[in-house]
């Protein structure tokens, strides 16, 4: 018997058949995240209902040497929950319960499989708010969100999950259950081991426990959406917005070809012949306030030539727009053979440039490069989409380059989807040595057997990447 067969017949023996799945047929669902990396079936499935089923599985993959690849909903978009070789999955979407939450500290404890709407619709109930909103949280869990350290549009004002974590249990790698953080807004005391778990992409521990800050609820929301003729004239808008310091929650930037997609979902929004467009939302607690900044918005964006503003007044409104928003991935995906998504992130002030390097990308190789994303934050999902395999070697040459660009304006190749597989070859463009061999001093610290998520975040020099 193989090591790995040992580790799966052994949770098998110690947490049973419903829980420690082997049927290949049901395992294979595990294999894959949305980011279409090469995976492999795993061997067994632990549908884990408890810390105590993290630690025994851990503690037995520890024993043999076995791979371990914790997922959530497997939303993420870079193959951080892929099983890129033969191992276990531990499936945290069974740890889901709400376990208390405060209005006196505006906090949330909630198990890891939570998904992330539900807990957004649980606490707005209650007049309070969790601004973090991956565009996948009606699917995505809040286990996979810290682990990704996910932020979506609203980051722009409220910043991403990260800032929202106030402390947490967790499993690390050799199977020790360690909380982390602290239940009160403010601490000090020892090293922010919280921080470094966050982002840190199932590669040091799974956790079992996170205890949330949440804020007031901002009951008065607005918005508009300014189209533009040109990319560089919402880019332009875009610093003139964050030079002004509106307070915007958030600043979304679309180009001509994701206008079309919304168009094509949506004709009623009119979007017809936009060549480049922003959403842009207020929110706070005085409704005259509110509608007052969106006014200061929409004249700043008709100053930086904005062809029409059209004004978002009702929910309905607004959630038309955001419901095609949510799906821009996915619809980009439909339109082609093969999809890469990046996520790449310069200083704002650097944004028209990177649309420049991605459209002078696109003409050179001959690819289509649909790019939108969270402008205010500097941070672009440029899209590569092809038909023809042999079309490879130059999406390869694009990503390169688009990285390259990136890094040169004094960007970061993720702003929030994670390095996962698809960018640990690129690791070594931003950061040093020194930088990464600490990091890697780090993860043996937590994880010395190496059994957590191997082969992301640093590359295994027998991985193939994709
Ligand atoms: C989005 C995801 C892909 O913003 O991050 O649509
Ligand atoms: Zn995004």
């Amino acid at each position: 018997m193989t090591p790995l067969e040992r580790t799966a017949l052994g949770l098998e023996r110690l947490l049973g058949p419903s829980t420690a799945v082997t049927d290949p047929a049901l395992c294979e669902g595990y294999a894959r995240d949305e980011s279409e990396t090469d995976t492999v079936t795993p061997a067994c499935v632990v549908r884990a209902r408890s810390a105590d089923d993290v630690r025994a599985t851990l503690r037995l993959a520890n024993a043999h040497d076995t791979p371990v690849f914790a997922r959530g909903a497997g939303t993420g978009r870079t193959g951080g929950a892929a099983v890129t070789e033969p191992g276990v999955v531990i499936d945290t979407t069974a740890m889901n319960q709400v376990v208390a939450l405060s209005r006196t500290e505006q906090r949330v404890i909630v198990e890891p499989g939570l998904v992330t709407a539900a807990l957004q619709a649980l606490v707005e109930a209650e007049g309070l708010f969790f601004p973090p909103d991956p565009q996948s949280a009606a699917w995505s869990t809040l286990g996979g969100n810290v682990a990704e350290n996910a932020a979506g549009p609203r980051a722009y004002k409220y910043g991403p999950t990260r800032n929202y974590v106030l402390g947490l249990d967790a499993v690390s790698g050799d199977g020790t259950l360690v909380s982390h953080g602290r239940m009160t807004r403010k601490g000090v005391t020892g090293y922010d081991t919280t921080a470094l778990l966050v982002g840190s992409e199932g590669t040091l521990a799974v956790f079992t426990r996170l205890t949330l800050a949440l804020t007031a609820l901002r009951p008065a929301v607005t918005g508009l959406w300014a189209l533009f003729g040109h990319t560089h004239d919402a880019a332009r808008a875009v610093t003139a917005l964050t030079a002004r310091g509106l307070d915007v929650r958030c600043i979304e930037f679309f180009d001509g070809h994701c206008c079309r997609v919304i168009d094509r979902a949506d004709p009623a929004l009119g979007w017809a012949r936009t060549e480049a467009a922003l959403v842009i939302e207020c929110d706070g607690g005085d409704p005259e306030a509110v509608a007052r900044t969106r006014e200061a918005v929409g004249a700043l964006c008709v100053e930086h030539r904005a062809r029409e503003v059209l004004v978002a007044e009702s929910v309905d409104e607004r959630e038309a727009l955001w419901a095609v928003r949510k799906t821009m991935s996915r619809a980009l995906r439909a339109l082609r053979r093969f999809k890469l998504s990046e996520d790449v992130v310069v200083p704002v002030g650097a944004l028209e440039a990177l649309l420049d390097a991605v459209a002078e990308i696109a003409a050179r190789e001959g690819l289509t490069m649909p790019t939108y994303g969270h402008a205010g934050d500097g941070n672009l999902h440029v899209n590569l989409l092809w038909d023809d395999p042999a079309e490879r070697p130059a999406v390869e040459r694009a990503v390169a380059s688009l990285f390259r660009a990136t890094l040169d304006l004094g960007g970061t190749l993720s702003g929030e989807h994670g390095v996962g597989v698809l960018k640990a070859p690129f690791l070594g463009w931003e950061q040093g040595d020194a930088l990464i061999a600490l990091q890697r001093g780090l993860k043996a610290v937590f994880d010395p057997r190496g059994v957590l998520n191997p082969g992301k975040i640093f590359a295994r020099p027998s991985h193939r990447g994709c």
